[in-house]
């Protein structure tokens, strides 16, 4: 079985989708369930003995211990979290917390779990931990793509602390041999996202015919990967990677903010149009990002070549879905419209209410 971190977020959640489109092997979830934590996401799965969801904290190492010697799995899948840059320039405690500390602690329990593991578990056992391209910091228009080589250059108390635990995973293998494999993957987008990143946001607003607020002058560019084709890399990587590897994931899809936030309007100018005037109409630009990294790209040349890895979604195919998703599945959105995260845009926004759902 696997053992799955994180899996009531986004990237996660989608993960435990497409695992069990094509395996019946059983996944225990670990998840503290935090603001960004929603147990709808993968509800229809969970049954005893297929998937569980554990609620608790990666940072509590007891637990961790217990749920290591109890399933005995043959992987560790690490995506919990804290994942929100902007949240990380107002709190940045909760990121040192959980992305440095907490992983801290799962490699000390990982390592004490693998080293009493003999024979073939022990060879074929992998800690596969999900990071981010922001660890490599920010690329001027010109720069080539971010490699596996390129020099780690973290800008926002976010990327500093997944760094911070692309390290440790990278010495618990130099050091104890843990067979680890690290993916850095490129901005993901599409169902079960939480409505505080861009394109959710986005959407949500634009519906909601609130201002869509685009940051500094809206010529930022991410590279958009579709999250299934992120859900996939990981399948392979897990199966195929070569233990102490890390490996870059991302569909080449290079697209400035401002765009993509005119795309999605586009799209649902066609889908649901307004009653009067376009959803462009709503585009305002706000104050930019702190230290807002320019320019992401990621070169993914050795997860194809050695992996056999592609993605099979091109943004407009990816977005399109993304959108009619948002559009068609109110009871999951209306889910998240609440608490904490209500909280939360106030702190972002301040009283505008630039939100979704406040
Ligand atoms: P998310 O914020 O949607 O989900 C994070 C999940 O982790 C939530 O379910 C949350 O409840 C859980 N969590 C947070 N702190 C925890 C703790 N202390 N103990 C247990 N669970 C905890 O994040 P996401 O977008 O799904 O990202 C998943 C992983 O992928 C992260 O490691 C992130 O750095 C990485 N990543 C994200 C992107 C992206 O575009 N979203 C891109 C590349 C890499
Ligand atoms: P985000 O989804 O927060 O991802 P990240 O910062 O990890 O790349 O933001 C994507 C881009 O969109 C980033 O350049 C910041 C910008 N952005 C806005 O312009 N407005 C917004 O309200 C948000 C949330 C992001």
């Amino acid at each position: 079985m696997l053992l799955i971190t994180g899996a009531a977020g986004f990237i996660g959640g989608n993960f435990v989708h497409h695992w069990f489109e094509s395996s019946s092997e059983p996944v225990v979830v670990l998840d503290k369930l935090t603001y960004a934590g929603n147990a709808a996401t993968i509800a229809a799965f969970l049954k005893p003995g297929h998937c569980e969801l554990v609620q608790g904290d990666i940072g509590d190492r007891a637990l961790v211990a217990r749920l290591l010697n109890e399933h005995a799995p043959r992987a560790l899948l690490h995506f919990a979290a804290e994942s929100h840059v902007d949240r990380s320039i107002h709190g940045p405690g909760e990121f040192v917390q959980t992305n440095l500390v907490g992983t801290f602690g799962l490699l000390e329990e990982v390592r004490a779990y693998w080293t009493e593991l003999s024979g073939e578990k022990r060879d074929s056992f992998r800690l596969l931990h999900v990071s981010t391209d922001e660890v490599y910091g920010s690329l001027s228009d010109t720069d080539p793509a971010f490699t596996e080589t390129t020099p780690y250059s973290p800008n926002s108390p976010y990327s500093a602390t997944k760094a911070g635990s692309d390290h440790l995973v990278r010495a618990y293998h130099h050091t104890y041999g843990i067979p680890t494999l690290t993916t850095n993957c490129s901005n993901n987008y599409g169902p079960y996202h939480f409505p505080e990143k861009l394109i959710p946001l986005m959407i949500l607003n634009a519906l909601d015919g609130k201002p869509l607020p685009v940051y500094g002058d809206g010529k930022n560019i991410r590279d958009w990967l579709y999250v299934r084709d992120h859900c996939e890399a990981i399948r392979q990587v897990l199966e195929r990677g070569r233990p102490g590897e890390t490996y870059n994931v991302g569909g080449k899809n290079e697209i400035r903010n401002i765009d993509v936030v005119t795309t999605i309007c586009r799209k649902l100018d066609a889908l649901r149009p307004r009653a009067t005037g376009k959803y462009e109409d709503l585009i305002t630009y706000v104050t930019d990002r702190p230290g807002h990294d320019r320019r992401y790209a990621i070169d993914p040349s050795k997860i194809e070549r050695e992996i056999g890895w592609q993605p099979t979604e091109t943004f407009a195919s990816g977005i399109e879905k993304t959108v009619r998703w948002y559009l068609e599945n109110d009871e999951w959105i209306a889910g998240v419209r609440s608490g904490a995260y209500r909280q939360w845009i106030q702190t972002q926004y301040g009283h505008e209410s630039r939100g979704p759902g406040v």
